[in-house]
């Protein structure tokens, strides 16, 4: 068993050759000019004497460590960070540096995000198999529906936790932002962990349901489009600072926090919740419902940095990518109905593709208000008021708050 006077043998060194460097340089003058006298000022202590060939390289690799490359793109290399000197893009201030925070905004999302925590095996699957596995269970409609549903976010997910981690984060230059980025690229893990819990619980094809985004029309277009907007910002050559790869950067923010988190995801969404309502497929509903309230708040962040960075780069909103903009939505929205019309033949769970189509209308206008936008559906109403319980930005803040508190107390959700 181990014991604390197992630790009590001191350090052979090399404390004093710490100590000499130490007083004699302050810090901020050793970070530029790195000092080479701590391999020239250690003694040959016993550490050495009796060390291997291995320690000696060791030191002497540490001893001719030199800080400074690591910082030399920063303009305020050595100095601490100010908070007026932090921007959400082409920011040159030290990014390791996460306060004094500037976007409380952003840091208030990353505690409430954390707040939410759950995982997916915590939901009770197992009327969901016996409903599933039941030949009366469900119609061959409701059926199509779970099948598309989880077709497309079973790799919806990891098209948007690629974007954020392979091609965003690197650009977006502000730390509370990337710490809310590194929390949402974990709850995108947590989502796509659900899709295949969902999937493995109710034994359907795997190989069926994860390629659907390739095999399957209307799932297919919806990726594809996404993906086309990763590719520019994913280039390792890639980088801001002109107006034309600022504005690439906007549109990759578009198109996935306004669109595929904003629009594609809705159709979806609103069948399953549907269905959970109807106390069919509860579990499945269940874990739909938490990824809801997550992707609520990551179509809010994405809104936030957007806006923020229209703010701070006034002359990137131009009226012509206002158009783009414009046309993104739009196009977003023609996808989602088309999905729509796929997976609702026939009306099923008190909708159909044409009131879909209409609530669609309703979402981009919401989205387009969001971004600034001129609405382009003039009095589209919301033909399902149980999801703006759920979606609204009003109704979603008390939504969120009320269900982070039930969930911190181990309540349920409710219906
Ligand atoms: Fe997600
Ligand atoms: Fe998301």
């Amino acid at each position: 068993m181990l014991s604390w006077d197992d630790f009590e043998t001191k350090p052979q060194q090399p404390e004093k050759a710490v100590k000499a460097q130490t007083a004699a340089e302050p810090q901020a003058k050793s970070v530029q000019e790195p000092s080479a006298s701590y391999s020239a000022e250690t003694p040959a202590s016993s550490t050495t004497k009796n060390g291997s060939a291995a320690v000696e390289a060791a030191r002497a690799a540490v001893a001719s460590l030199d800080p400074a490359p690591g910082l030399e793109e920063l303009e305020m290399g050595a100095a601490r960070i100010q908070v007026d000197e932090k921007r959400i893009i082409n920011c040159r201030a030290d990014l390791n540096q996460l306060v004094p925070f500037k976007y409380d905004w952003a840091w208030q999302k990353y505690l409430d995000g954390c707040a939410n925590h759950w995982m997916p095996q915590e939901i009770n699957m197992n009327k969901d198999v016996s409903m599933w596995k039941d030949p009366n269970g469900l119609t061959e409609d409701e059926r199509r529906i779970v099948e598309y549903s989880l077709g497309y976010f079973s790799t919806a997910d990891s098209l948007v936790a690629n974007n954020l981690v392979l091609a965003i984060y690197r650009h977006i230059t502000n730390p509370e932002c990337r710490q809310y980025l590194l929390r949402q690229s974990f709850e995108e893990a947590i989502h796509t962990h659900a899709y295949q819990y969902c999937v493995e619980s109710l034994g359907m094809d795997e190989g069926e349901v994860f390629n659907m985004y390739r095999e399957v029309p209307a799932v297919a277009k919806k990726a594809a489009w996404s993906l086309s907007h990763t590719q520019a910002i994913g280039d390792p050559n890639f980088k801001t600072g002109t107006v034309e790869s600022d504005q690439e950067l906007l549109r990759n923010l578009i198109a996935f926090y306004a669109v595929t988190e904003g629009i594609f995801f809705y159709c979806g969404f609103s069948q399953i919740l549907s269905m959970g309502r109807r106390n069919k497929m509860t579990g499945v509903a269940e874990q739909f419902q938490y990824i809801l309230r997550d992707e609520s708040m990551h179509l809010n962040f994405g809104i936030d940095v957007i806006n923020q960075i229209k703010l701070e780069n006034p002359h990137l909103w131009t009226a012509e990518f206002q158009q783009e903009v414009t046309q993104m939505i739009l196009e977003g929205m023609e996808l989602e109905v088309a999905y729509a019309r796929d997976t609702m033949p026939r009306g099923v769970l008190g909708m159909n593709a044409n009131m879909m189509e209409e609530y669609l209308q309703f979402i981009a206008n919401r989205r387009l208000s969001q971004l600034g936008l001129k609405e382009q559906f003039p009095g589209a109403q919301n033909p399902f008021p149980w999801m703006s319980e759920i979606m609204d930005l009003r109704k979603e803040k008390n939504f969120f708050e009320t269900r982070v508190i039930e969930y911190q107390t181990g309540g349920a959700l409710q219906w």
